[in-house]
C-alpha cells in the first residue's frame, strides 16, 4: 500500500514529502500544465525529493513518438520515473513492447477489459479514475473491485492505484474496493487523519487538563 500526492507542484511536494509518509508523486497532463516551468524540469526537481516512483504521462501525437517522449523522461530518473500512458489498444501494445525495460501504468482504465489486456501487456500499474467512473458510470468503487478480481485471475503482480479520489471517505473505499494504492490531491492527503470527533475529543481533553 502507498500513498501518493497527485500534484506537480514543487512546494506540495516538498510539503508533502515532509509528512513522512508519502510513497511518491503522480502527474499528469492537467496537472503539469498547472505547475509552472518546462515538464522535464518539474519532473528532475519532483525526482530530486519524492521518496519513491514519479508518474509521468505522455502525451505526444503518434505512437513512436509517446515512445521517444517516454524514454527521455524515463532517462531523468530511471529509479523513480514510471511512465502513465493512457489505455487504448495501441498504447496496451507501447506498453508490451518498452515494460521490460520501463516501468509503465496504464491509465485512464474504465474497465476489466483494459485491465486484463494491461495486464498481459505487463503493465506494473492500472489506474482507475474513481470518481470520475461514479459520475460517468454509476460505482468507481465497483470498477476497482472488478479491476482487483481481473488481476487476481491473469496472476500478475499489476497493482491499481486508484486516482480521481475526491473525499477521504473515497480514499478509503476504494481501498476496501481493492486498491493497492491511492494517489491523492493535497488537501485530501492532508485532510486523512483528521475527524471532527477525534477534534472534539482533543478539545474535551484539552478542557480537562
Ligand atoms: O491523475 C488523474 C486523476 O487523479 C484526475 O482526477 O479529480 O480530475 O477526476 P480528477
Amino acid at each position: 500500500m502507498g500513498l501518493f500526492l497527485d500534484s506537480a507542484k514543487i512546494e506540495e511536494v516538498r510539503q508533502a514529502v515532509e509528512f513522512g509518509f508519502l510513497a511518491g508523486v503522480t502527474t499528469n497532463p492537467t496537472i503539469m500544465a498547472k505547475a509552472k516551468g518546462e515538464p522535464k524540469d518539474i519532473i528532475r526537481q519532483i525526482c530530486a525529493i519524492a521518496p519513491g516512483p514519479v508518474f509521468y504521462q505522455v502525451t505526444a501525437k503518434t505512437v513512436a513518438e509517446r515512445e521517444r517522449e517516454g524514454r527521455e523522461f524515463f532517462g531523468i530518473s530511471p529509479e523513480k520515473v514510471v511512465l502513465k500512458i493512457p489505455a487504448t489498444s495501441e498504447n496496451m501494445a507501447l506498453i508490451a513492447r518498452i515494460s521490460g525495460d520501463i516501468p509503465c501504468a496504464a491509465t485512464a482504465v474504465y474497465s476489466g477489459h483494459q485491465t486484463l489486456v494491461a495486464c498481459e501487456a505487463g503493465a506494473r500499474y492500472v489506474i482507475p479514475y474513481v470518481n470520475r467512473a461514479t459520475r460517468l458510470l454509476g460505482d468507481g468503487c465497483k470498477l476497482v473491485a472488478e479491476m482487483a478480481a481481473v488481476v487476481r485471475a491473469t496472476g500478475k503482480q499489476a497493482e491499481i492505484l486508484a486516482a480521481s479520489i475526491r473525499s477521504a471517505d473515497e480514499a478509503t473505499q476504494a481501498v476496501l474496493a481493492g486498491a493497492n494504492h491511492l494517489t491523492l490531491p493535497m488537501d485530501i492527503l492532508m485532510s486523512l487523519g483528521n475527524h471532527p470527533l477525534s477534534d472534539a475529543a482533543i478539545e474535551e481533553f484539552g478542557r480537562a487538563g
